[in-house]
């Protein structure tokens, strides 16, 4: 009997299609615009998979079609073993919580009128709210004093770690990133890399970050998507895709991550 264990993805995603309806004048035909195109990818407990490319192919509708935030066409999304496209609104609800996404606007993501202690009485028990706020303003590297503070008190950076804190306020097993540093500024795009890749460790975290900001690539991936139009063009594990990258389109993108 084969006694090894073999890791059970935590994500499959599985011939994923999401077309958007276009709008233009004057017109009879009802246009689609196909923004994901028979995409499909595993990612593993503990991984950071990244799917990269240029503006406009399609990256933020894969994460917002995980998250119920735009219909499938057609695909299956498994978390944990459970297809997201066939539950109930009750128990996708139930699920929900245990995958989180923070976005790239911070500033969108807080409420501007929601002072930050009352961001986590949203999300935390309230015999629990005091200590564990505390405990997660200090897992992302920010102090208590802010609790009094709204977002616009604070920098940049400040505001991305809040929305991180809210994100592991729920406990989820895998964070989606989309663009999550590329709205800040170098210094603190490291410090939030940083944080990133020791809460990954710290929590046992798995990542499906979505970026076209390569250094952030480099620093975090286990394994990279190549997306262009809609369309997976390869995906491999970081070293190999630097060392052998099949096509001209990856090439192009190494010989940016080499040149920074
Ligand atoms: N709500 C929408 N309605 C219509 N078209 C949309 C909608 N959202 C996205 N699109 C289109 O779908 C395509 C993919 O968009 P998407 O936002 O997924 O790209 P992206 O790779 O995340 O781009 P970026 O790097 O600029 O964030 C684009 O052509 C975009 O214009
Ligand atoms: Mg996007």
């Amino acid at each position: 009997m084969n006694s090894s264990r073999q890791k059970q993805p935590i994500l499959e995603v599985n011939n994923l299609h999401v077309e958007y309806p276009v709008n233009f004048r004057g017109g009879f035909r009802r246009q689609k615009k196909q923004a994901v195109n028979g995409v499909s990818f595993t990612i593993f407990p503990g991984e950071c998979f990244t799917i990269v490319g240029e503006s406009g192919c399609g990256k933020s509708s894969i994460i917002d079609a995980i998250l119920g935030f735009v219909k499938i066409k057609t695909g299956t999304v498994l978390f944990e073993k459970q297809d997201l496209t066939k539950l109930t609104p009750k128990n996708f609800r139930k699920l929900r919580p245990k995958i989180q996404p923070v976005f790239q606007d911070y500033n969108q993501a807080l409420n501007p009128h929601q002072r930050i202690e009352d961001i986590f009485r949203e999300t935390l028990p309230k015999h629990l709210l005091e200590s564990q706020t505390d405990q997660l303003l200090s897992s992302v590297g920010l102090s208590k004093e802010i609790i009094r503070c709204f977002p616009h008190q604070l920098s940049g950076g400040q505001k991305q770690r809040v929305v991180l804190a809210r994100a592991l306020s729920v406990n989820p097993a895998l964070l989606l990133l989309d663009e999550p540093v590329t709205s800040l500024d170098m210094s603190v795009f490291v410090q939030i890399v940083e944080l990133l890749i020791s809460l990954r460790k710290t929590r046992n975290l798995t990542f499906l970050l979505v970026s076209h900001n390569l250094s952030i690539v480099h620093l975090l991936a286990d394994r990279v998507a190549i997306m262009k139009n809609g369309q997976f063009l390869e995906q491999q594990p970081l070293t190999t895709l630097l060392r052998n990258p099949k096509h001209d389109y990856t090439k192009n993108f190494i010989n940016q991550i080499t040149q920074l």
